[in-house]
């Protein structure tokens, strides 16, 4: 249905067909904010994403649309011209990745048409941006048949935010929006980017996206904040310690070194260190089919994410606090950077209704307006659509 909808509207707004690609969102299981910090995340794609249509052009012309911001226009630039322009907005994103593919020596000496269309909410904290970057990557390599690999356009996507946009943001999401598998998580070693793809055998229980519906302002300078905090307990823990990042440490070893750092840093670093351990436990747990004890997690993640870190806030809290105390809820936390976006709960089948009625009506008593919830359907990553599916 959204497939046959794209392509009309591609060839309504660029007068020719195009091929059809599609690149997930993603939810983070438990592993927030141990990216940058050298440690292990354990996300998993989604079927909510960004469709893109795609096609070459005879000129150097490279021109973008999305559906999700008509009012923004055919946004244009040259295959020779990709710098970041403020007021090319969201088209930022693809220019970006392009422009590093081309400065990575891949031969892009031709325009193309491009049209953008997701379903995922924006700034809910589900990687819209990662989609977009990872979209475009499949879309280039394949318009242009290029040889390169998953892991180079994951990290170019990286390279993108980090550089073009300016959110220093770790690879988790690009990571997942390209490596991911249809009803598995990744647990992904963000140091030495080994991965395992890990069965989400979930018991006749289902994953519920719980949006605030809070945009994220301002986050993005408290993310870039938070990572600094890190890398400057980094540095003095480093007085003692031989370590590259905080992910490399046990508890029982950042403990006994602690004491030298300030207060605020040292709960940053501890929530960074104590996460990075609970991903591990978290995905053993999931192995062993011990749900219980992965749900357990999932909470203790989400406090420390509350307490030492300090990037839930009052909308994420709510949501997750409720759940906690309904029937059928084997665990919640926040995902995503923070600062409002999304939490998810693991809900058993039989008490989703009542779940989303009761967190919806708490939500709307505190804060005011209408959360949005979503059941997740755990998918594959990045990948170019047959134009004959349906
Ligand atoms: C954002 C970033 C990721 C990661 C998470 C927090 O999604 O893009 O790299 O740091 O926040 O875990």
């Amino acid at each position: 249905m959204e497939k046959q909808k794209v392509k009309s509207l591609f060839e309504s707004v660029f007068k020719k067909e195009g091929i059809l690609f599609f690149a997930p969102g993603r939810i983070n299981l438990i592993g927030e904010h141990t990216d940058y910090n050298g440690g292990h995340v354990f996300p998993c794609a989604i079927s909510l994403g960004t469709y893109g249509v795609a096609s070459l052009r005879e000129d150097d012309q490279v021109r973008f649309y999305s559906e999700n911001f008509p009012d923004k226009g055919i946004i244009s630039c040259t295959v020779n011209e990709l710098d970041y322009r403020k007021k090319d907005d969201w088209a930022n994103y693809p220019k970006g990745v392009i422009r590093y593919l081309k400065d990575s020596g891949y031969a892009i000496n031709q325009g193309m048409d491009i049209l953008f269309y997701g379903n995922l909410p924006n700034g809910a904290g589900l990687s819209s941006s990662a989609s977009i970057e990872m979209l475009t990557g499949v879309i280039v390599k394949d318009l242009f048949q290029l040889e390169v690999s998953r892991l180079e356009l994951i990290k170019l996507g990286q390279k993108v935010e980090n550089a073009f946009i300016g959110v220093n943001s770790g690879i988790m999401d690009q990571f997942a929006v390209g490596m991911g598998k249809k009803d598995h998580a990744i647990l992904l070693d963000c140091q030495t980017l080994d991965y395992e793809l890990v069965p989400l055998e979930l018991q006749a229980h289902k994953i519920v996206i719980m949006n605030t519906n809070k945009r994220r302002e301002l986050a993005d300078s408290k993310y870039n904040e938070r990572r600094q905090e890190c890398e400057e307990a980094v540095k003095i823990l480093n007085q003692a310690l031989s370590i590259q990042a905080l992910g490399e440490l046990t508890n029982e070893e950042f403990t006994s070194h602690a004491e030298q750092l300030p207060p605020l840093m040292r709960k940053r670093a501890k929530h960074a260190v104590s996460e990075n351990i609970r991903t591990l436990e978290a995905a053993a747990a999931l192995k062993q089919g011990k749900l219980a004890a992965f749900g357990k997690l999932m909470n203790e993640s989400h406090e420390s994410l509350r307490d030492d870190y300090e990037v839930t806030g009052v909308e994420l809290d709510i949501l997750v606090e409720t759940a906690w105390q309904l029937p059928g809820v084997v665990g919640a936390r926040m995902t995503g950077a923070g600062f409002g976006g999304c939490a998810i709960a693991i809900v058993e089948d039989a008490h989703i209704d009542t779940f989303i009625q009761q967190v919806g009506q708490r939500y709307q008593e505190k804060i005011g307006y209408a959360a949005d919830f979503y059941i997740a359907d755990i998918s594959d990553g990045a990948t170019i659509l047959e134009e004959d599916e349906t």
